[in-house]
Order: structure tokens, then C-alpha cells, then sequence
């Protein structure tokens, strides 16, 4: 029987919201950032060690609220226009699983300002302390975002924050950060290749993720954000990871198999979060660059879970998604044998879930198109025919996982077909 991955939150964290700081000038690492000034800060107030993880773990999540790149565009600038609805989803997110649940209200408070007016209702020392210094550092980062030597501008981003304490910023804070502002140190850390070692080693002691289930949580938090990124898609990954695990169970994988299924289902379109969503909204005919963005989807997921510890096999299965029998998928061209059954069962899981989605243009479709549209992909050598035989043994219970997999999540309503 295969063994459950057991893997430090910070780290699991930090790997897959990764994925939530592509925006659209490439790969910005705002959540690592973020995380980085936040420790400068809490070094120098000398934090007790035992509170530094639930400090890096908010920062490394505390945009969970965001999914598009119109979102993220916005919190980029530094008087942003109403944060308040990114903090709420973001907390709401978190605040249902267990090892995640203290996170959320400090995620909730990230954008109070010291001086009130806040949406929340809470002001100065009554608006928790790590979500105080995760503000603070966010707007630091947003404004470090500059060309050329970080050193030149250090300077003028440090009145910025100043001109701002006792109003936006908790002034003691401010203080501090006016400290560490004069290490070059920080500075050099913030805009380095290696940002993510130095970040690793000031965390010495973290909560592990202690089973299969906390991945799970974690994973369905993850798949909401992804699919956060396009109303039609609200339940896709939940849904692809129902449908690949009943077909992972049916196929006689074990127990541990059959969550390792889930979760790489519900992680496998996670890469889809560095595609601008006007390219994912576009109902059909993308143009051959547009082909090409959406290509990359599946190597920036293979990347990201390759980053993970304990999940070779889960990356496998979730990021072979697109590769084809006959060498013609994408990005790998992988064929035959070098397909493990996993992923031929996570291929036809996504395709029949994208058939039997509604989607702008149609309606989701009816079981004799489905299977001829895979039995036509089985002919032409692309899709595994067992599996494929497999789900048509099990088809209304593959059916009714629709409504299982929109368990607890409102359909937005733009998702209605036109
Ligand atoms: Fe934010
Ligand atoms: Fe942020
Ligand atoms: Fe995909």
C-alpha cells in the first residue's frame, strides 16, 4: 500500500501559492515577498520562535482571496480601491479547515487601516497584530516593484511608508521597519534568486501536515481559487477529482491511491492560474498564440507540485492531463507506456467533466455525445480505451458527482448559459 505524504504546512504553502503570483507580467513571487519582510520584521521585534509559523503561513496565503489577474492588478496599486472583498474570501476559504482555521482572521484584517474606517470596524492595537505586519509588508512590496537597483529606490519607498504611520500603518511598526529599511540586506533578499532558501531556514520549527485529509482540505482551498478564475468553471477541479477517483477505485487502486487521485484532480488545472482569464473565458477558436498560453498550464503545474516533497506520484497524475497516447498531447508528448495508469484515468476524468459542464456556448452534454466524442479520441489512439470502458460501466454514478462536487460552493451567477 502506498504511504501518505507528510510534509511542514509553511512549505506545502508556499509551494502552491506559487501558483497565485503569476499575474500578468509574469511570475511576481508577491506571497514569498511578502513573507520575507514580514520575518525582518518579526526578527527585530523578536518575536517568540513558536509564533513565527502562523505569522509566515498568513503571509504566504494572505491573497487567497484573489483568482484573476483583474484582482491582482488592483491590489497593486498603493491606495488600493476596496480590499475588503478579497479579505473576507480569503478568511472565508480558510476558516472551515482545522489546521488553516488561525490564519483566517488574520487574513480577514490584512488591508485595516490603523486609523479605522475600516469595512471590519476595528482600529489601532484592537486589529490583530500579524495582520498589521502583513499589511505593512504587502504595501512595501507593491511599492519595491521598480526597474533597476532596489538600493536606488529604498529610499523613497521608506517616506512613503513613513508619511503613512499612525494613519494607514501602525506607527510602532513603522518604527521597526525604518530599522531593518537601512540593512541592504533586505532589500538584495527581496529582489534574489534566492529568496525561498533564506526564507526556509529562518522557519525552524512548523506544524507538519500530518495526513492525507489535511491535503485534501488544503487541495480543495486551492481548487477553488483556480477555479475562482472563471464563473463556468466553478466546480471543474472538484469535479475531475471526484470523477478520477471513482474511476481510481473502481480500477482497484488502494485507499491511499484513491486520495492521492482526489487531490491530484483537484490540483491538476492548478498551472491554469498563470493564463490571463480573457484567454480561458474565450468560448472557442483560440488563435495559435492563445493555444500556446494555455499550453503552459500543465508545465507550471508539473513544476509547482514538483516542488513538493512526497508528491511525485500525484504530479505525475495531475500534470500528464493533456499528454496523449500516441505522442500528440502537450507539453511533454509522452506516449504509450510512459503514460502510468493514473494519468490515462486523470485524461478521461477532465474530458468527460468538461463535456458534461455547462460552458458559455452549450450546454453540458448528453451521454450519447460524450461517449462517442471519447470513443472517437480512444480510435484515434489519444485516450486509454479501458478506462474509457470503465466509466461507461459506472456512468450515471460518474453523472451524479456533478452535484456532489458543488457541495457548498455558490454557482456564480454570470455561470448561467447565455
Ligand atoms: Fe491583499
Ligand atoms: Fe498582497
Ligand atoms: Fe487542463
Amino acid at each position: 500500500m502506498s504511504t501518505a505524504p507528510k510534509i511542514q504546512l509553511y512549505k506545502l504553502l508556499r509551494s502552491l501559492s506559487l501558483a497565485m503570483d503569476y499575474q500578468r507580467n509574469g511570475l511576481m513571487r508577491h506571497h514569498q515577498r511578502v513573507a520575507l519582510i514580514a520575518s525582518y520584521i518579526a526578527r527585530e521585534m523578536q518575536l517568540e520562535e513558536s509564533d513565527l509559523p502562523l505569522l509566515y503561513c498568513s503571509a504566504v496565503i494572505h491573497d487567497a482571496g484573489t483568482s484573476t489577474f483583474r484582482e491582482k492588478a488592483n491590489l497593486e496599486k498603493f491606495e488600493v480601491q476596496n480590499p475588503w472583498e478579497h479579505c473576507q474570501k480569503g478568511a472565508a476559504l480558510l476558516h472551515n479547515l482545522q489546521i488553516l482555521a488561525p490564519l483566517s482572521e488574520i487574513v480577514l484584517h490584512h488591508h485595516d487601516r490603523w486609523d479605522g474606517q475600516n469595512p471590519s470596524g476595528l482600529a489601532g492595537n484592537a486589529i490583530p497584530l500579524f495582520s498589521r505586519i502583513i499589511f505593512l509588508a504587502d504595501r512595501v512590496d507593491v511599492l519595491s516593484h521598480q526597474p533597476g537597483n532596489i538600493l536606488d529606490h529604498r529610499e523613497q519607498i521608506m517616506q512613503k511608508i513613513s508619511a503613512r504611520a499612525g494613519t494607514m500603518f501602525d506607527p510602532d511598526l513603522v518604527d521597526i521597519f525604518l530599522q531593518v529599511a537601512r540593512k541592504e540586506s533586505l532589500w538584495l533578499d527581496l529582489t534574489s534568486e534566492f529568496i525561498d532558501i533564506h526564507l526556509s531556514k529562518r522557519l525552524r520549527t512548523c506544524p507538519l501536515v500530518t495526513g492525507q485529509d489535511e491535503i485534501i482540505g488544503i487541495s480543495r482551498i486551492f481548487a477553488e481559487i483556480i477555479d475562482g478564475k472563471n464563473p463556468f468553471t466553478y466546480r471543474h477541479s472538484r469535479l475531475v477529482a471526484e470523477v478520477a477517483a471513482l474511476l481510481a477505485r473502481r480500477a482497484g487502486f488502494d485507499p491511499v491511491q484513491q486520495k492521492n487521485m482526489y487531490v491530484a484532480g483537484l490540483l491538476h488545472d492548478l498551472g491554469k492560474l498563470s493564463v490571463p482569464e480573457e484567454v480561458l473565458e474565450k468560448p472557442a477558436g483560440l488563435s495559435k498564440q492563445e493555444f500556446n498560453i494555455i499550453k503552459r498550464h500543465t508545465y507550471v503545474t508539473y513544476q509547482i507540485l514538483g516542488l513538493i516533497d512526497g508528491f511525485e506520484e500525484i504530479n505525475q497524475w495531475a500534470s500528464y492531463h493533456h499528454e496523449k497516447l500516441n505522442g500528440q498531447g502537450y507539453p511533454f508528448h509522452l506516449r504509450g507506456e510512459e503514460l502510468p495508469p493514473g494519468s490515462r484515468i486523470m485524461a478521461v476524468a477532465d474530458i468527460f467533466s468538461a463535456l458534461v459542464e455547462d460552458r458559455p456556448y452549450r450546454k453540458g452534454m448528453p451521454r450519447h455525445k460524450v461517449e462517442k466524442i471519447l470513443g472517437d479520441m480512444v480510435d484515434g489512439g489519444s485516450i486509454d480505451g479501458d478506462v474509457v470502458q470503465l466509466l461507461a460501466s459506472h456512468y450515471q454514478e460518474a453523472v451524479s458527482l456533478k452535484d456532489k462536487a458543488s457541495e457548498g460552493l455558490r454557482r456564480p451567477p454570470d455561470a448561467d448559459i447565455k
